[in-house]
């Protein structure tokens, strides 16, 4: 979604914007511009297109000190060079970049508007700087405190005047803002992927605050101008995370990271002396563990994929109901929360708006949310009741990979921890603990069939449609595998329960349309058989995931990747990992943009 970086400092802030949008641009987005104030004036450059766009319409001699940059993904007009950010008023002194959505834009507008206000651009965001003209009496700050008043909606913003030099006014409500404390310079980002580069020192802000940047440092108030003490806190991870490393793009090198995120996800948090899990973060007691008598997990996309696993995994091993549901469900359901009912909020990014009201919504019922978050400090890791950080480092790529092994490493320690606590006995979780630890090391084994995946994923790049189908644990790899193929690859695929085919999508099979079907050796391996010899029938292609040695599915399937022998419980790591390198190899072959598909964003900030 849209993206915000602000600079004051000595040095030119041209660059340092173009560098923090182009860091930016894994949120997704259809177009960008800049804003620069000097001598008294403000300059502003925007484009459709990538960053590299941008640049190339951005003046040589575009210099100063301050400046504020945008991306923009549309939602109110359409995209065009004028409905990009940042928008400035009719005396070009203000300048507004925007992320959210403003609510009531079009009683504002019609006010402006017969106030002799006049607007060029089609979109929600434009009121913001008229309105703040309006208020504007010398003091930025304080015009922005009166506009915002007057707003209903979300929104991060960043505002610069000409006539406050090295001046940025940022303020939040609904869409993150951070803000970079650096040595003689400041910084204020969406997140802070734009400003690590520049500094570690970042302070998150919350809803309502209001800040005012000057390169000597910040000012924090609420909307009534009272003064907020904030902490600055450390980002724990550096530059080249969020780098390729080598790799031709951000989602081959987070694939190919995993071994390490999940063994950083299990790092101390699993206790074989009691052979069980340890999840500091969830500040609950044993007792009120033990009288948690049902889970349910909320979450979206991938991350709600993960919850699926997590939800079969607390049944089947902690022996307490489970169930996973989309966010953007729950919140409109009017659902019935319990008082013993423990609920997970699962989210990559911590700011996705669906799981964030569907938790708001549970925690206004009563209920204790707890947060299963990758991004340090992000919204919904600090309005949980507590939680668990995935630590699986910065995912840059749209399409989620290390961070579903992630997801699921948490709900595997925790439903460990569960059953400890129940039934579960001292050697069968020992034998758990040592399974878990040894995922990391099967991880990068399966890794290896990396060449033989390309192959396939050369052969069959060109079906129009592809059915995933698993069972038990690899029903929801199924699901997450089809998701991965469409969403990057814009191949169209379904995921379903392999059982489930016989009651309608077997009419789909015919020779152009793939199966892949995930047959590991498990308890379901024979029905899972049968399924494709109903394809098969059909004439159907196949390409199985099996453990390896298995031939008898090999002699059925067209192609068959192996992956090394595991326990059950953990074959959900050991295939959706090949999973995501078929849908990488597919969309490389097409030649889509891999990191950046389109219409698709990172973090999903509106409903
Ligand atoms: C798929 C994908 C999305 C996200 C979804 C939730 O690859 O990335 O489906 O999983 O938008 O995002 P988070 O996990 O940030 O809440």
């Amino acid at each position: 979604m849209c993206g915000i970086v602000g600079y004051c400092g000595p040095k030119n802030s041209t660059g340092i914007l173009l560098d923090g949008l182009k860091r930016l641009e894994y949120r997704g987005y259809d177009s960008a511009g800049l804003a620069i104030q000097r001598s008294g004036t403000i300059s502003a450059v925007k484009k459709t297109g990538k960053i590299q766009d941008l640049r190339a319409v951005v003046p040589p001699t575009l210099a100063g000190n301050c400046g504020i940059g945008h991306t923009r993904w549309a939602t109110h007009g359409g995209v065009t060079d004028l409905n990009a950010h940042p928008h400035l008023d009719a005396s070009g002194k203000i300048a507004v970049v925007h992320n959210g959505i403003i609510e009531n834009y079009v009683q504002l507008k019609a006010r402006l508007v017969a106030e002799g206000f006049v607007f060029v651009s089609e979109t929600d965001s434009e009121v913001l700087p008229h309105l703040i003209s309006y208020y504007y009496e010398g003091d930025l700050e304080k015009a922005v405190r009166s506009a915002l008043r007057q707003v209903k909606g979300t929104y991060g913003i960043a505002a610069v005047h000409a006539d406050e030099a090295d001046r940025i006014v940022g303020a939040r409500y609904g869409s993150p803002l951070v803000v970079g404390v650096g040595d003689g310079e400041m910084l204020l980002a969406s997140d802070v992927t734009a400003m690590i580069a520049h500094t570690k020192q970042v302070v998150y802000m919350e809803d309502g605050e209001i800040v005012s940047l000057t390169p000597d440092g910040f000012v924090m108030t609420d909307i009534h101008d009272k003064k907020v003490n904030k902490k600055v806190d450390e980002v724990t991870w550096d530059l080249d995370s969020i780098e390729k490393e080598g790799f031709a793009c951000f989602m081959e090198k987070e694939i190919f990271e995993q071994p390490d995120s999940i063994a950083r996800t299990l790092s101390g948090r699993l206790d074989a002396e009691y052979a069980t899990g340890k999840l500091g973060g969830l500040n609950m007691t044993s007792r009120e563990l033990l009288a948690v008598k049902r889970v349910k997990i909320v979450a979206s996309g991938t991350s709600w994929h993960a919850g699926l696993v997590g939800a079969q995994l607390i049944e089947s091993v902690a022996r307490i109901p489970a169930a996973s549901e989309f966010s953007s469900e729950l919140r409109y359901r009017n659902s019935v929360v319990e008082s013993d009912t423990l609920y997970f909020a699962v989210t990559q990014s911590g700011e996705t708006a669906d799981t964030l009201y569907a938790m708001r919504e549970l925690k206004r019922k009563g209920a204790r949310v707890l947060g299963i978050c990758n991004v340090v400090g992000s919204t919904i890791a600090r309005e949980s009741d507590g939680g668990v950080y995935t630590h699986a480092g910065p995912e840059i790529a749209v399409a989620s990979t290390k961070a579903f092994t992630s997801q699921i490493a948490v709900f595997y320690a925790f439903a460990l921890m569960m059953a400890r606590m129940r039934d579960m006995s001292f050697s069968a979780g020992l034998k758990y603990v040592k399974g878990l630890q040894s995922i990391g090391e099967k991880v990068g084994e399966t890794l290896k069939q990396r060449d033989r995946i390309q192959a396939i994923a050369k052969k069959y790049c060109h079906a129009r449609d592809f059915l995933f189908l698993g069972r038990g644990l690899e029903y929801p790899v199924a699901l997450e595998g089809a998701l991965k193929l469409k969403e990057i690859s814009y191949i169209h695929a379904e995921g379903y329960s392999a059982g489930e085919i016989k009651h309608g999508p077997i009419a789909l099979i015919n020779e152009e349309t793939p199966s892949v079907f995930l047959v590991p050796d498990d308890s379901l391996r024979e029905k899972v058989i049968s399924n494709m010899k109903e394809v098969k029938a059909r004439k159907g292609p196949i390409i199985a995931f099996a453990t390896e040695g298995d031939q008898e599915v090999a002699e059925i399937a067209d192609e068959t990747v192996f992956i090394p022998k595991i326990d059950e419980l953990f074959q959900p790591f050991l295939l959706v990992v090949p999973l995501q390198l078929l849908a990488y190899f597919c969309a490389l072959e097409l030649g889509r943009d891999v990191d950046q598909p389109r219409n698709l964003a990172k973090s999903v900030t509106v409903e």
